[in-house]
Protein backbone atom coordinates (compact mmCIF):
# COMPACT_ATOMS: atom_id res chain seq x y z
CA UNK A 1 0.00 0.00 0.00
CA UNK A 2 2.93 2.03 0.37
CA UNK A 3 3.50 2.05 -3.52
CA UNK A 4 -0.54 3.22 -4.11
CA UNK A 5 0.08 6.30 -1.57
CA UNK A 6 3.74 6.87 -3.37
CA UNK A 7 1.46 7.49 -6.50
CA UNK A 8 -1.00 9.42 -5.13
CA UNK A 9 1.42 11.58 -4.11
CA UNK A 10 3.07 11.58 -6.99
CA UNK A 11 -0.14 12.57 -9.21
CA UNK A 12 -0.21 15.62 -6.94
CA UNK A 13 2.95 17.22 -8.17
CA UNK A 14 1.63 16.16 -11.69
CA UNK A 15 1.61 19.85 -12.66
CA UNK A 16 4.87 19.63 -13.09
CA UNK A 17 4.91 17.86 -16.47
CA UNK A 18 8.11 18.17 -19.02
CA UNK A 19 7.55 19.34 -22.03
CA UNK A 20 10.18 17.93 -23.73
CA UNK A 21 11.45 13.96 -23.90
CA UNK A 22 14.82 12.88 -26.06
CA UNK A 23 14.54 9.95 -24.73
CA UNK A 24 17.70 7.39 -26.30
CA UNK A 25 16.05 3.43 -25.76
CA UNK A 26 18.21 1.27 -23.42
CA UNK A 27 17.74 -2.37 -24.18
CA UNK A 28 15.41 -4.27 -22.33
CA UNK A 29 16.74 -5.54 -18.93
CA UNK A 30 17.68 -8.93 -19.82
CA UNK A 31 18.96 -10.06 -16.54
CA UNK A 32 17.36 -11.75 -14.33
CA UNK A 33 15.27 -8.60 -11.32
CA UNK A 34 13.42 -8.64 -8.28
CA UNK A 35 10.01 -8.25 -10.47
CA UNK A 36 7.54 -5.27 -9.94
CA UNK A 37 4.66 -5.41 -8.26
CA UNK A 38 1.09 -4.19 -9.75
CA UNK A 39 0.27 -1.05 -8.14
CA UNK A 40 -3.16 -0.26 -9.47
CA UNK A 41 -5.44 1.06 -12.37
CA UNK A 42 -4.81 4.95 -13.30
CA UNK A 43 -5.97 7.30 -16.08
CA UNK A 44 -4.23 8.79 -18.59
CA UNK A 45 -5.31 12.63 -18.54
CA UNK A 46 -3.23 13.34 -21.53
CA UNK A 47 -1.47 16.26 -19.90
CA UNK A 48 0.82 15.63 -18.61
CA UNK A 49 1.20 11.93 -20.25
CA UNK A 50 0.74 9.38 -17.14
CA UNK A 51 4.08 8.22 -17.78
CA UNK A 52 6.24 10.04 -20.20
CA UNK A 53 8.33 7.04 -21.89
CA UNK A 54 6.52 5.13 -25.02
CA UNK A 55 8.75 2.14 -25.49
CA UNK A 56 9.48 0.67 -29.14
CA UNK A 57 8.60 -2.83 -27.91
CA UNK A 58 6.36 -4.56 -30.19
CA UNK A 59 2.64 -4.38 -28.38
CA UNK A 60 1.50 -7.52 -30.42
CA UNK A 61 3.54 -10.16 -27.91
CA UNK A 62 3.35 -7.65 -25.18
CA UNK A 63 3.39 -8.84 -21.18
CA UNK A 64 3.62 -7.83 -18.03
CA UNK A 65 7.32 -9.34 -17.95
CA UNK A 66 8.87 -7.83 -21.30
CA UNK A 67 7.37 -3.64 -20.01
CA UNK A 68 8.72 -4.15 -16.77
CA UNK A 69 12.17 -5.67 -18.64
CA UNK A 70 11.86 -2.64 -20.82
CA UNK A 71 11.16 -0.19 -17.79
CA UNK A 72 13.98 -1.46 -15.46
CA UNK A 73 16.74 -1.39 -18.62
CA UNK A 74 16.03 1.97 -18.90
CA UNK A 75 16.07 2.72 -14.79
CA UNK A 76 12.36 3.72 -14.45
CA UNK A 77 10.58 3.01 -11.35
CA UNK A 78 7.04 2.43 -12.96
CA UNK A 79 5.84 0.57 -15.96
CA UNK A 80 2.57 0.64 -17.46
CA UNK A 81 0.69 -1.33 -19.81
CA UNK A 82 -2.65 0.04 -21.99
CA UNK A 83 -4.60 -0.92 -24.68
CA UNK A 84 -3.79 -4.47 -25.33
CA UNK A 85 -0.02 -4.10 -25.02
CA UNK A 86 1.25 -0.95 -25.38
CA UNK A 87 4.33 -0.43 -22.95
CA UNK A 88 4.74 3.14 -21.06
CA UNK A 89 7.86 3.79 -18.35
CA UNK A 90 8.06 6.79 -16.29
CA UNK A 91 9.35 7.98 -12.96
CA UNK A 92 6.34 9.28 -11.34
CA UNK A 93 2.54 8.15 -12.55
CA UNK A 94 1.29 11.48 -13.94
CA UNK A 95 -2.94 10.94 -13.51
CA UNK A 96 -5.53 10.10 -10.98
CA UNK A 97 -6.15 6.13 -9.89
CA UNK A 98 -9.30 4.46 -10.67
CA UNK A 99 -11.45 1.40 -9.92
CA UNK A 100 -9.54 -1.39 -10.49
CA UNK A 101 -12.12 -2.81 -12.55
CA UNK A 102 -11.23 -0.14 -15.86
CA UNK A 103 -8.25 -2.08 -16.15
CA UNK A 104 -9.68 -4.74 -18.34
CA UNK A 105 -8.32 -5.63 -21.55
CA UNK A 106 -6.13 -8.50 -21.56
CA UNK A 107 -2.34 -8.47 -23.21
CA UNK A 108 -1.98 -9.60 -26.48
CA UNK A 109 1.47 -11.77 -25.44
CA UNK A 110 -0.74 -13.35 -22.41
CA UNK A 111 -4.40 -12.92 -22.09
CA UNK A 112 -4.47 -14.36 -19.11
CA UNK A 113 -2.50 -10.64 -17.90
CA UNK A 114 -4.85 -7.16 -17.84
CA UNK A 115 -3.36 -4.23 -20.31
CA UNK A 116 -5.18 -1.49 -18.74
CA UNK A 117 -7.75 -0.25 -21.26
CA UNK A 118 -8.48 2.57 -23.45
CA UNK A 119 -6.34 5.18 -22.18
CA UNK A 120 -6.47 3.08 -18.98
CA UNK A 121 -3.00 2.33 -17.25
CA UNK A 122 -2.52 -1.03 -15.60
CA UNK A 123 0.68 0.68 -13.78
CA UNK A 124 3.54 -1.61 -12.01
CA UNK A 125 6.24 -0.75 -9.39
CA UNK A 126 9.79 -1.63 -9.62
CA UNK A 127 10.22 -2.28 -5.95
CA UNK A 128 14.24 -1.45 -5.39
CA UNK A 129 13.61 2.12 -5.32
CA UNK A 130 13.68 4.23 -2.18
CA UNK A 131 10.16 6.76 -1.34
CA UNK A 132 10.89 10.13 -3.14
CA UNK A 133 9.64 11.71 0.17
CA UNK A 134 12.40 11.08 1.53
CA UNK A 135 14.52 13.10 -0.48
CA UNK A 136 15.38 16.38 -0.58
CA UNK A 137 17.00 18.72 -2.91
CA UNK A 138 20.01 18.77 -0.13
CA UNK A 139 20.39 14.68 -1.40
CA UNK A 140 21.67 15.93 -4.89
CA UNK A 141 25.51 16.47 -5.02
CA UNK A 142 27.14 18.18 -7.42
CA UNK A 143 29.44 15.23 -9.61
CA UNK A 144 30.94 18.50 -12.23
CA UNK A 145 30.89 19.97 -15.75
CA UNK A 146 29.91 17.53 -17.87
CA UNK A 147 29.24 17.66 -22.33
CA UNK A 148 26.11 17.58 -23.41
CA UNK A 149 24.41 17.70 -26.77
CA UNK A 150 26.48 15.20 -29.40
CA UNK A 151 25.10 14.64 -32.08
CA UNK A 152 23.38 11.63 -30.90
CA UNK A 153 21.34 13.48 -28.50
CA UNK A 154 21.40 15.03 -25.20
CA UNK A 155 22.87 13.63 -21.89
CA UNK A 156 19.55 13.89 -19.98
CA UNK A 157 16.32 13.36 -21.92
CA UNK A 158 13.72 15.56 -19.71
CA UNK A 159 14.45 19.29 -20.38
CA UNK A 160 12.35 21.10 -17.59
CA UNK A 161 10.19 23.84 -20.12
CA UNK A 162 7.96 24.87 -17.82
CA UNK A 163 10.84 26.29 -15.54
CA UNK A 164 11.19 29.75 -16.63
CA UNK A 165 14.50 30.52 -17.94
CA UNK A 166 15.22 34.15 -16.65
CA UNK A 167 15.26 33.17 -13.32
CA UNK A 168 16.39 30.13 -13.19
CA UNK A 169 18.67 29.25 -9.75
CA UNK A 170 20.67 25.30 -9.25
CA UNK A 171 17.58 25.10 -6.51
CA UNK A 172 14.29 25.42 -9.00
CA UNK A 173 16.18 23.00 -11.22
CA UNK A 174 16.94 20.48 -8.49
CA UNK A 175 13.45 20.71 -6.92
CA UNK A 176 11.67 20.26 -10.32
CA UNK A 177 14.14 16.71 -11.17
CA UNK A 178 13.15 15.81 -7.65
CA UNK A 179 9.72 15.77 -7.83
CA UNK A 180 10.02 13.89 -11.30
CA UNK A 181 11.85 11.52 -9.40
CA UNK A 182 15.08 12.03 -11.08
CA UNK A 183 18.16 10.94 -10.03
CA UNK A 184 19.88 13.01 -12.61
CA UNK A 185 20.09 16.92 -12.49
CA UNK A 186 21.63 19.22 -14.71
CA UNK A 187 21.71 23.16 -15.55
CA UNK A 188 23.32 24.74 -18.89
CA UNK A 189 23.68 28.16 -20.43
CA UNK A 190 22.18 30.02 -17.57
CA UNK A 191 18.97 29.07 -18.19
CA UNK A 192 18.39 25.63 -19.24
CA UNK A 193 17.28 22.69 -16.66
CA UNK A 194 17.23 18.81 -17.50
CA UNK A 195 16.77 15.68 -15.26
CA UNK A 196 17.47 12.23 -16.17
CA UNK A 197 17.05 8.49 -15.04
CA UNK A 198 20.33 7.54 -16.25
CA UNK A 199 23.14 9.85 -18.01
CA UNK A 200 23.66 9.28 -21.93
CA UNK A 201 26.85 7.27 -22.21
CA UNK A 202 28.63 9.40 -24.98
CA UNK A 203 29.03 12.14 -22.05
CA UNK A 204 31.72 13.33 -20.40
CA UNK A 205 33.40 15.55 -17.28
CA UNK A 206 35.31 18.34 -18.87
CA UNK A 207 37.53 20.83 -16.91
CA UNK A 208 35.09 22.81 -14.45
CA UNK A 209 36.40 25.96 -16.17
CA UNK A 210 33.87 24.79 -19.24
CA UNK A 211 30.79 25.68 -17.01
CA UNK A 212 30.97 29.23 -16.79
CA UNK A 213 27.53 30.64 -17.46
CA UNK A 214 25.90 32.31 -14.03
CA UNK A 215 22.73 31.29 -13.17
CA UNK A 216 20.15 34.27 -14.64
CA UNK A 217 18.31 33.91 -11.66
CA UNK A 218 21.21 33.57 -8.98
CA UNK A 219 24.65 35.04 -10.61
CA UNK A 220 26.76 33.33 -7.52
CA UNK A 221 25.96 30.41 -8.66
CA UNK A 222 27.34 28.40 -11.99
CA UNK A 223 24.68 27.13 -14.45
CA UNK A 224 26.92 25.03 -17.03
CA UNK A 225 27.52 26.43 -20.60
CA UNK A 226 27.47 26.34 -23.87
CA UNK A 227 26.58 22.59 -24.14
CA UNK A 228 27.89 21.96 -20.88
CA UNK A 229 26.12 20.60 -18.10
CA UNK A 230 26.28 21.90 -14.08
CA UNK A 231 25.50 17.93 -13.53
CA UNK A 232 24.42 16.68 -9.89
CA UNK A 233 23.22 13.45 -9.04
CA UNK A 234 20.89 11.80 -6.05
CA UNK A 235 21.60 8.44 -5.36
CA UNK A 236 19.02 7.83 -3.38
CA UNK A 237 16.34 8.20 -6.21
CA UNK A 238 17.99 5.44 -8.20
CA UNK A 239 17.30 1.69 -7.61
CA UNK A 240 18.94 0.06 -5.21
CA UNK A 241 19.17 -3.27 -7.52
CA UNK A 242 19.86 -1.54 -11.20
CA UNK A 243 19.64 -4.11 -14.27
CA UNK A 244 22.78 -6.25 -13.74
CA UNK A 245 22.86 -6.46 -10.14
CA UNK A 246 23.83 -9.55 -8.30
CA UNK A 247 23.29 -9.90 -4.26
CA UNK A 248 26.67 -9.96 -2.60
CA UNK A 249 27.91 -13.60 -2.36
CA UNK A 250 27.25 -15.20 0.74
CA UNK A 251 30.38 -15.49 3.80
CA UNK A 252 30.59 -19.46 2.73
CA UNK A 253 32.87 -18.41 -0.64
CA UNK A 254 35.80 -18.40 1.31
CA UNK A 255 38.12 -20.44 -0.36
CA UNK A 256 37.90 -23.28 -3.27
CA UNK A 257 38.05 -26.90 -1.92
CA UNK A 258 41.94 -27.42 -2.00
CA UNK A 259 42.02 -30.94 -3.55
CA UNK A 260 39.33 -30.92 -6.40
CA UNK A 261 40.56 -34.20 -8.08
CA UNK A 262 38.05 -36.42 -7.90
CA UNK A 263 36.98 -36.17 -11.24
CA UNK A 264 34.75 -38.83 -11.51
CA UNK A 265 32.39 -38.89 -14.96
CA UNK A 266 34.51 -39.47 -18.36
CA UNK A 267 31.77 -37.84 -20.42
CA UNK A 268 33.17 -39.32 -23.25
CA UNK A 269 32.93 -42.98 -22.77
CA UNK A 270 29.21 -42.77 -21.19
CA UNK A 271 26.67 -42.58 -23.75
CA UNK A 272 27.86 -44.72 -26.56
CA UNK A 273 24.98 -45.01 -28.83
CA UNK A 274 22.48 -47.40 -28.74
CA UNK A 275 20.10 -45.09 -30.55
CA UNK A 276 17.30 -48.06 -31.79
CA UNK A 277 17.80 -47.68 -35.58
CA UNK A 278 14.09 -47.11 -36.39
CA UNK A 279 14.18 -44.75 -39.35
CA UNK A 280 13.08 -41.16 -38.55
CA UNK A 281 11.72 -39.96 -41.44
CA UNK A 282 11.53 -36.37 -41.26
CA UNK A 283 7.96 -36.54 -43.33
CA UNK A 284 4.97 -34.26 -42.21
CA UNK A 285 2.83 -32.65 -44.85
CA UNK A 286 3.74 -29.38 -43.15
CA UNK A 287 7.35 -29.68 -42.57
CA UNK A 288 7.27 -30.52 -46.70
CA UNK A 289 10.74 -32.35 -46.33
CA UNK A 290 9.28 -35.04 -47.82
CA UNK A 291 13.16 -36.46 -47.85
CA UNK A 292 13.14 -40.29 -46.76
CA UNK A 293 16.72 -40.72 -45.23
CA UNK A 294 18.53 -43.08 -43.25
CA UNK A 295 19.52 -40.72 -41.11
CA UNK A 296 22.64 -40.14 -38.78
CA UNK A 297 19.95 -38.58 -36.15
CA UNK A 298 23.44 -36.37 -35.21
CA UNK A 299 25.07 -35.05 -38.56
CA UNK A 300 27.42 -32.59 -37.06
CA UNK A 301 27.92 -31.75 -33.15
CA UNK A 302 28.83 -29.21 -31.08
CA UNK A 303 28.78 -29.90 -27.38
CA UNK A 304 25.01 -30.09 -26.48
CA UNK A 305 24.01 -29.76 -30.35
CA UNK A 306 23.41 -32.09 -33.01
CA UNK A 307 22.59 -30.17 -36.60
CA UNK A 308 19.84 -31.65 -38.27
CA UNK A 309 20.92 -33.89 -41.65
CA UNK A 310 21.13 -32.03 -44.98
CA UNK A 311 19.41 -33.25 -47.21
CA UNK A 312 21.41 -35.16 -50.18
CA UNK A 313 22.87 -33.65 -53.08
CA UNK A 314 23.90 -33.81 -56.65
CA UNK A 315 24.02 -31.45 -58.54
CA UNK A 316 25.05 -27.07 -57.71
CA UNK A 317 21.23 -26.45 -57.47
CA UNK A 318 20.36 -29.25 -54.58
CA UNK A 319 23.80 -28.70 -53.15
CA UNK A 320 23.22 -24.99 -52.27
CA UNK A 321 20.19 -26.45 -50.44
CA UNK A 322 22.67 -27.96 -48.57
CA UNK A 323 24.18 -25.13 -48.28
CA UNK A 324 20.83 -23.05 -46.71
CA UNK A 325 20.20 -25.66 -44.42
CA UNK A 326 23.18 -25.86 -42.59
CA UNK A 327 23.12 -22.15 -42.75
CA UNK A 328 19.72 -21.57 -41.36
CA UNK A 329 21.47 -23.99 -37.85
CA UNK A 330 23.98 -21.96 -37.21
CA UNK A 331 22.43 -19.75 -34.50
CA UNK A 332 20.71 -22.92 -32.97
CA UNK A 333 24.33 -24.05 -32.56
CA UNK A 334 25.36 -20.84 -31.13
CA UNK A 335 21.92 -21.09 -28.67
CA UNK A 336 22.08 -24.67 -27.64
CA UNK A 337 25.69 -25.91 -27.95
CA UNK A 338 26.68 -24.70 -24.40
CA UNK A 339 30.39 -23.41 -22.94
CA UNK A 340 32.80 -24.36 -24.03
CA UNK A 341 31.98 -26.39 -27.05
CA UNK A 342 30.28 -23.86 -28.47
CA UNK A 343 32.90 -22.46 -29.70
CA UNK A 344 32.73 -25.14 -32.17
CA UNK A 345 29.81 -23.55 -33.74
CA UNK A 346 32.17 -21.15 -35.30
CA UNK A 347 33.82 -24.42 -37.41
CA UNK A 348 30.10 -25.31 -38.25
CA UNK A 349 29.75 -21.93 -39.78
CA UNK A 350 32.74 -22.54 -41.49
CA UNK A 351 31.95 -26.27 -42.65
CA UNK A 352 28.65 -24.37 -43.97
CA UNK A 353 30.62 -21.59 -45.90
CA UNK A 354 32.98 -24.70 -47.27
CA UNK A 355 29.89 -26.61 -48.60
CA UNK A 356 28.89 -23.26 -50.66
CA UNK A 357 32.55 -22.92 -51.79
CA UNK A 358 32.29 -26.52 -53.06
CA UNK A 359 29.09 -26.27 -54.79
CA UNK A 360 30.58 -23.40 -56.91
CA UNK A 361 34.02 -25.43 -57.67
CA UNK A 362 32.42 -27.61 -60.24
CA UNK A 363 34.45 -30.84 -58.90
CA UNK A 364 35.97 -32.78 -60.65
CA UNK A 365 33.78 -36.34 -60.95
CA UNK A 366 30.58 -34.38 -60.06
CA UNK A 367 29.16 -32.43 -57.57
CA UNK A 368 27.73 -34.77 -54.78
CA UNK A 369 27.40 -34.88 -50.90
CA UNK A 370 29.60 -38.12 -50.52
CA UNK A 371 32.39 -36.66 -52.45
CA UNK A 372 31.79 -33.46 -50.07
CA UNK A 373 31.71 -36.05 -46.86
CA UNK A 374 34.99 -37.85 -48.18
CA UNK A 375 36.46 -34.22 -48.14
CA UNK A 376 35.09 -32.98 -45.21
CA UNK A 377 33.65 -35.17 -43.01
CA UNK A 378 30.51 -33.83 -40.40
CA UNK A 379 31.99 -33.47 -36.65
CA UNK A 380 31.28 -35.28 -34.08
CA UNK A 381 28.67 -36.91 -35.71
CA UNK A 382 28.31 -41.11 -36.54
CA UNK A 383 28.74 -41.61 -40.17
CA UNK A 384 27.26 -40.28 -42.98
CA UNK A 385 23.67 -41.61 -44.15
CA UNK A 386 23.82 -44.45 -46.49
CA UNK A 387 20.69 -44.27 -48.41
CA UNK A 388 18.87 -41.38 -49.34
CA UNK A 389 16.29 -40.38 -51.36
CA UNK A 390 15.33 -36.63 -52.30
CA UNK A 391 11.65 -35.60 -53.14
CA UNK A 392 11.28 -31.78 -54.38
CA UNK A 393 7.57 -32.62 -53.78
CA UNK A 394 5.73 -31.59 -50.22
CA UNK A 395 2.50 -32.11 -48.70
CA UNK A 396 0.00 -34.70 -48.90
CA UNK A 397 3.14 -37.47 -48.04
CA UNK A 398 2.32 -41.27 -47.23
CA UNK A 399 5.26 -42.15 -46.54
CA UNK A 400 5.64 -45.22 -44.35
CA UNK A 401 8.81 -45.86 -41.75
CA UNK A 402 10.53 -48.62 -42.15
CA UNK A 403 13.92 -50.13 -41.29
CA UNK A 404 17.17 -48.52 -42.23
CA UNK A 405 17.52 -50.79 -45.48
CA UNK A 406 13.94 -49.93 -47.18
CA UNK A 407 13.63 -46.75 -48.47
CA UNK A 408 10.28 -44.98 -48.73
CA UNK A 409 9.58 -42.52 -51.62
CA UNK A 410 6.66 -39.77 -51.34
CA UNK A 411 4.46 -40.03 -53.57
CA UNK A 412 2.40 -36.73 -53.76
CA UNK A 413 -0.23 -35.32 -55.84
CA UNK A 414 0.87 -31.92 -54.79
CA UNK A 415 2.98 -29.62 -57.69
CA UNK A 416 4.20 -26.96 -55.40
CA UNK A 417 7.60 -27.32 -54.88
CA UNK A 418 9.95 -27.35 -51.73
CA UNK A 419 12.17 -24.14 -51.54
CA UNK A 420 14.90 -24.08 -48.97
CA UNK A 421 14.80 -20.73 -48.65
CA UNK A 422 18.63 -18.86 -49.41
CA UNK A 423 20.00 -17.70 -46.05
CA UNK A 424 20.01 -13.74 -46.79
CA UNK A 425 18.94 -11.96 -43.50
CA UNK A 426 16.17 -9.44 -44.24
CA UNK A 427 17.70 -7.36 -41.00
CA UNK A 428 20.56 -5.44 -41.10
CA UNK A 429 23.47 -6.21 -38.96
CA UNK A 430 24.76 -2.38 -37.83
CA UNK A 431 27.83 -0.59 -38.16
CA UNK A 432 30.33 0.94 -35.86
CA UNK A 433 33.70 2.47 -36.61
CA UNK A 434 34.46 2.90 -32.70
CA UNK A 435 33.43 -0.69 -31.96
CA UNK A 436 34.92 -2.20 -34.97
CA UNK A 437 31.90 -4.48 -35.73
CA UNK A 438 29.59 -4.42 -39.04
CA UNK A 439 28.57 -6.58 -41.76
CA UNK A 440 30.18 -9.56 -42.09
CA UNK A 441 32.03 -8.19 -38.41
CA UNK A 442 29.92 -8.77 -35.95
CA UNK A 443 31.03 -8.46 -32.18
CA UNK A 444 32.73 -11.81 -31.50
CA UNK A 445 32.03 -13.13 -35.10
CA UNK A 446 28.35 -14.31 -33.87
CA UNK A 447 25.74 -13.24 -36.56
CA UNK A 448 22.27 -12.78 -35.60
CA UNK A 449 20.01 -15.47 -36.23
CA UNK A 450 18.32 -15.14 -39.92
CA UNK A 451 15.11 -13.81 -40.89
CA UNK A 452 14.30 -15.16 -44.02
CA UNK A 453 11.27 -17.04 -46.01
CA UNK A 454 9.19 -19.39 -43.77
CA UNK A 455 10.10 -23.02 -45.49
CA UNK A 456 6.53 -24.27 -44.18
CA UNK A 457 3.96 -24.62 -46.73
CA UNK A 458 0.89 -24.38 -44.75
CA UNK A 459 2.47 -21.51 -42.34
CA UNK A 460 3.78 -19.63 -45.14
CA UNK A 461 0.34 -17.81 -46.16
CA UNK A 462 -0.31 -16.06 -42.67
CA UNK A 463 3.04 -15.88 -41.95
CA UNK A 464 5.46 -15.42 -44.57
CA UNK A 465 8.64 -14.87 -42.52
CA UNK A 466 11.03 -16.74 -39.76
CA UNK A 467 13.59 -16.31 -37.38
CA UNK A 468 15.76 -19.50 -38.03
CA UNK A 469 17.18 -20.17 -34.03
CA UNK A 470 15.91 -24.10 -34.32
CA UNK A 471 17.45 -26.91 -36.18
CA UNK A 472 13.71 -27.71 -36.43
CA UNK A 473 11.93 -25.06 -38.38
CA UNK A 474 8.63 -25.58 -37.30
CA UNK A 475 10.27 -24.66 -33.66
CA UNK A 476 11.67 -20.98 -34.93
CA UNK A 477 9.24 -18.16 -34.45
CA UNK A 478 7.30 -17.16 -37.57
CA UNK A 479 6.02 -13.85 -38.40
CA UNK A 480 3.46 -11.71 -40.58
CA UNK A 481 4.48 -9.08 -43.14
CA UNK A 482 3.80 -6.71 -40.69
CA UNK A 483 5.96 -7.88 -38.47
CA UNK A 484 9.20 -7.79 -39.52
CA UNK A 485 10.39 -4.73 -37.32
CA UNK A 486 9.96 -7.32 -34.77
CA UNK A 487 11.24 -9.96 -35.97
CA UNK A 488 14.51 -8.55 -36.74
CA UNK A 489 14.18 -7.12 -33.37
CA UNK A 490 13.86 -10.71 -31.60
CA UNK A 491 17.18 -11.50 -34.11
CA UNK A 492 19.06 -8.82 -32.50
CA UNK A 493 18.22 -9.84 -29.14
CA UNK A 494 19.30 -13.54 -29.71
CA UNK A 495 22.25 -11.98 -30.74
CA UNK A 496 23.10 -9.62 -27.91
CA UNK A 497 22.24 -13.00 -25.94
CA UNK A 498 24.54 -15.03 -27.55
CA UNK A 499 27.45 -12.39 -27.77
CA UNK A 500 26.75 -12.27 -24.69
CA UNK A 501 27.02 -15.79 -23.53
CA UNK A 502 29.97 -16.55 -26.04
CA UNK A 503 32.30 -13.31 -26.77
CA UNK A 504 32.09 -12.25 -23.12
CA UNK A 505 31.74 -15.70 -21.75
CA UNK A 506 35.00 -16.45 -23.84
CA UNK A 507 36.93 -13.18 -22.88
CA UNK A 508 36.24 -13.63 -18.79
CA UNK A 509 37.55 -17.62 -19.24
CA UNK A 510 40.52 -16.14 -20.99
CA UNK A 511 41.83 -14.87 -17.90
CA UNK A 512 40.57 -17.21 -15.43
CA UNK A 513 40.64 -20.48 -17.24
CA UNK A 514 42.64 -22.76 -14.95
CA UNK A 515 40.08 -22.45 -12.26
CA UNK A 516 37.34 -23.80 -14.86
CA UNK A 517 36.06 -27.10 -13.69
CA UNK A 518 32.99 -27.53 -15.84
CA UNK A 519 34.99 -28.18 -19.12
CA UNK A 520 34.45 -32.11 -19.76
CA UNK A 521 38.18 -32.38 -21.11
CA UNK A 522 41.49 -32.06 -19.44
CA UNK A 523 42.64 -28.64 -18.76
CA UNK A 524 45.09 -28.64 -21.71
CA UNK A 525 42.28 -29.73 -24.07
CA UNK A 526 40.02 -27.37 -22.87
CA UNK A 527 43.07 -24.79 -22.49
CA UNK A 528 43.48 -25.41 -26.45
CA UNK A 529 40.27 -25.01 -27.47
CA UNK A 530 39.50 -22.04 -25.92
CA UNK A 531 42.72 -20.51 -27.16
CA UNK A 532 42.22 -21.78 -30.72
CA UNK A 533 39.17 -19.76 -30.99
CA UNK A 534 39.49 -17.14 -27.84
CA UNK A 535 43.16 -15.64 -28.16
CA UNK A 536 42.20 -12.78 -30.06
CA UNK A 537 39.25 -11.80 -27.64
CA UNK A 538 41.59 -9.56 -25.61
CA UNK A 539 38.38 -7.55 -24.15
CA UNK A 540 37.85 -7.81 -20.61
CA UNK A 541 34.35 -8.97 -19.40
CA UNK A 542 32.97 -5.77 -18.88
CA UNK A 543 34.00 -4.26 -22.18
CA UNK A 544 32.63 -6.93 -24.17
CA UNK A 545 29.56 -7.06 -22.83
CA UNK A 546 29.22 -2.91 -23.52
CA UNK A 547 30.44 -3.67 -26.68
CA UNK A 548 27.04 -6.13 -27.65
CA UNK A 549 25.27 -3.79 -25.90
CA UNK A 550 26.37 -0.75 -27.81
CA UNK A 551 25.67 -3.69 -30.89
CA UNK A 552 22.42 -4.44 -29.84
CA UNK A 553 20.93 -1.12 -29.60
CA UNK A 554 22.24 -0.32 -32.97
CA UNK A 555 21.01 -3.45 -33.87
CA UNK A 556 17.27 -1.98 -32.71
CA UNK A 557 17.75 1.08 -34.42
CA UNK A 558 18.82 -0.18 -37.93
CA UNK A 559 16.22 -2.54 -38.22
CA UNK A 560 13.25 -0.70 -36.81
CA UNK A 561 12.46 0.39 -40.22
CA UNK A 562 12.82 -2.98 -41.67
CA UNK A 563 9.49 -4.36 -43.91
CA UNK A 564 9.78 -7.22 -45.63
CA UNK A 565 8.64 -5.72 -48.73
CA UNK A 566 9.33 -7.09 -51.91
CA UNK A 567 10.62 -10.50 -50.01
CA UNK A 568 9.14 -13.84 -50.02
CA UNK A 569 6.53 -12.71 -52.23
CA UNK A 570 5.32 -15.84 -52.97
CA UNK A 571 5.46 -18.87 -51.46
CA UNK A 572 7.56 -21.23 -53.91
CA UNK A 573 9.45 -18.10 -55.11
CA UNK A 574 11.41 -17.02 -51.82
C1 LIG B 1 0.78 -15.72 -18.40
O1 LIG B 1 0.61 -14.98 -17.22
C2 LIG B 1 0.33 -15.76 -16.08
C3 LIG B 1 0.03 -14.82 -14.95
O2 LIG B 1 1.05 -13.85 -14.81
C4 LIG B 1 1.52 -16.66 -15.79
O3 LIG B 1 1.26 -17.48 -14.69
C5 LIG B 1 1.80 -17.53 -17.01
O4 LIG B 1 2.96 -18.28 -16.81
C6 LIG B 1 1.95 -16.67 -18.23
N1 LIG B 1 2.06 -17.51 -19.40
C7 LIG B 1 3.08 -17.44 -20.24
C8 LIG B 1 3.03 -18.35 -21.41
O5 LIG B 1 4.02 -16.69 -20.05
C1 LIG C 1 15.52 -54.93 -43.51
O1 LIG C 1 14.29 -54.50 -42.95
C2 LIG C 1 13.46 -55.57 -42.58
C3 LIG C 1 12.14 -54.97 -42.14
O2 LIG C 1 12.34 -53.81 -41.39
C4 LIG C 1 14.15 -56.40 -41.48
O3 LIG C 1 13.32 -57.49 -41.09
C5 LIG C 1 15.47 -56.90 -42.01
O4 LIG C 1 16.17 -57.56 -40.97
C6 LIG C 1 16.30 -55.75 -42.52
N1 LIG C 1 17.53 -56.27 -43.15
C7 LIG C 1 18.72 -55.77 -42.86
C8 LIG C 1 19.83 -56.36 -43.60
O5 LIG C 1 18.89 -54.87 -42.02
C1 LIG D 1 42.34 -5.73 -29.39
O1 LIG D 1 43.29 -5.97 -30.39
C2 LIG D 1 43.11 -5.17 -31.55
C3 LIG D 1 44.14 -5.59 -32.57
O2 LIG D 1 44.55 -6.89 -32.41
C4 LIG D 1 43.25 -3.71 -31.19
O3 LIG D 1 42.99 -2.92 -32.33
C5 LIG D 1 42.26 -3.36 -30.11
O4 LIG D 1 42.45 -2.05 -29.70
C6 LIG D 1 42.41 -4.29 -28.93
N1 LIG D 1 41.35 -4.01 -28.00
C7 LIG D 1 41.56 -3.93 -26.68
C8 LIG D 1 40.36 -3.68 -25.84
O5 LIG D 1 42.65 -4.07 -26.19
C1 LIG E 1 26.59 4.36 -26.10
O1 LIG E 1 26.76 5.38 -27.03
C2 LIG E 1 27.01 4.97 -28.34
C3 LIG E 1 27.33 6.18 -29.14
O2 LIG E 1 26.48 7.22 -28.80
C4 LIG E 1 25.81 4.22 -28.84
O3 LIG E 1 25.99 3.80 -30.17
C5 LIG E 1 25.58 3.03 -27.97
O4 LIG E 1 24.43 2.37 -28.38
C6 LIG E 1 25.48 3.44 -26.52
N1 LIG E 1 25.50 2.24 -25.69
C7 LIG E 1 24.84 2.17 -24.55
C8 LIG E 1 25.03 0.91 -23.78
O5 LIG E 1 24.11 3.03 -24.14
Amino acid sequence: MAALRTMAAMAAVALVGHVQATERPLPPCLDPFQPFVYSGCFQDTGSPQILPYRSSAPSDTMTVEKCTAECKGGGYRYAGLVYYGVCYCGQTVNGPAVADSECKLPCNGNSTQTCGGDDIFSVWTDPTFEPVEDVTIEDYDPIGCYTDDSPVGRALAYRQDQLDGATLTTEKCLQACRDGGFPFAGTEFGGECYCGTVLANDTSAVPAGECDKPCNGNPAQTCGGSARLTLFVADELQSLQPCGYEPPVSSSTALPPSSSTSTSVPPESSTSSTTPITSTTTTSSSACVSTTVVPPECEYKCGKWCSSPLPDWDDVKTCKNAWSTCALQVASCFKHAGWPDVLDCFDFGEWCSDISKYCDSKPWGGCRKGDFWGKKPPRGGPKPPTTITITTTCAPATTTTNGPNTTTTTKSSSTSKCPIPTPTNICVQPSSKHYGYGPGKPVGGIEMPVVTCNDLADDWPRYPFKGYNDVDSRKCRKYQRSQCGGACADACKEQYEDCVDVYAEGCRRKGHRGRDTSASASYFEFAHAVEKRTYRWNDSYGSAVYKCKAQYIDCLKENKGVTGAGKCPKWDGC
